[in-house]
């Protein structure tokens, strides 16, 4: 039996497809839902993706639950170039996936977490891998749910390096710095796991030559679009030689966080230029004990990507 009830929140570009495939695939996971958010796509590009995924992997009937369409502070988003650039301008590499006739939940994405979070309670991990809207959301219509939940285990932010959407900046943390800086002064639990981590995870034709070899519909399908996703890398990150594994990096860490080392600070995010963006140690908090945010500055690599293989492969073989 599964060990973890978990809940994802994604964007659904192309390493949230793999994050998504990762959960389905690990055995310790019950993957009970989706929360579909906007960011390398508009929610609702983000939300069909994740239904059409899920059925591709044999697992449409997970419900998809939509989430909020644009930041907390902004009354609409568009979807950057650089985002269409490395995951297609839908999303999923400019494929055509087979669209399922399974339908987006009715229940609105923020009600079902807090719904969830009070059935679950400490056996239910969240995992955002996109902007931190819904979640801060949630947390402001039931500020109980802090206290309830098993843990947050967020990609996203940047401690120890420079930001991949600004010198100081994490893409899913610009999306919404004001949501994001209310999740880190909250009282959750949670691990932060940012381009300090990810972008030291990384795939490369290797990999989806394996996939590609299986000869099924999905090993096809997750091959085109990592092959897609190492292409825009190399454009834009030439010197990591292969495509970052951000999302489901931080998915096998919710299911074994000693794949990561980790350091407990009380953070918080700058929402104001010269530094909008920023995820670093909050100077006003610096001296009370750090007891629910820890963020991660090194991961185990060569165990991680072994595991990210070996799930993958074996979900794509039967589907
Ligand atoms: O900065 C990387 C993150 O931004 C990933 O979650 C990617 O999918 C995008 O949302
Ligand atoms: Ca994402």
């Amino acid at each position: 039996m599964a060990k973890y009830k978990m809940i994802l929140d994604l964007d659904t570009g192309i390493d949230d497809a793999l994050a998504l495939a990762y959960a389905l695939a690990d055995q310790d996971c019950d993957l009970i839902g989706i929360i579909g958010s906007y960011g390398n796509v508009l929610v609702k590009q983000g939300t069909q993706n994740s239904l059409d995924l899920l059925s591709l992997l044999g697992a449409g009937s997970i419900p998809v639950y939509e989430g909020l369409s644009h930041s907390s502070t902004t009354s609409s988003f568009a979807v950057q170039p650089v985002s269409a650039r490395i995951h297609g301008v839908n999303g999923v590499a400019n494929l055509e996936i087979t669209h399922t006739s399974t339908k987006v939940a009715s229940q609105s994405g923020i009600d079902f977490l807090i719904d969830a979070i009070h059935k679950y309670k400490k056996d239910l991990l969240l995992v955002p891998t996109g902007p931190l809207t819904n979640l801060a959301a949630a947390i402001k219509q039931d500020p109980a749910i802090t206290k309830l939940i098993g843990h947050v285990t967020l990609m996203g932010g940047a401690l120890t390096v420079p930001g991949n959407v600004s010198p100081v900046s994490e893409a899913n943390i610009h999306q919404d710095p004001e949501a994001a800086n209310e999740v880190f002064q909250s009282d959750i639990p949670l691990t932060m796991v940012g381009l300090d981590v990810t972008t030291r995870t990384l795939l490369t034709q290797h990999e989806t030559t394996i996939w590609r070899n299986l000869k099924t519909k999905s090993g096809d399908i997750y091959a085109d679009l990592v092959d897609y996703y190492i292409a825009a890398y190399k454009e834009t990150n030439p010197h990591l030689h292969g495509c970052a594994l951000h999302d489901p990096l931080a998915v096998a860490a919710a299911l074994e966080p000693k794949l990561l080392e980790t350091v407990y600070l009380n953070m918080k995010v700058d929402t104001q230029e010269p530094y909008e963006g920023r995820t670093i140690g909050d100077e006003t908090r610096l001296n009370l004990p750090a007891t629910t945010t820890q963020v991660a500055v090194n991961v185990d690599v060569e165990r991680f990507v072994a595991k990210f293989m070996e799930r993958l492969t074996s979900l794509f073989e039967k589907n």
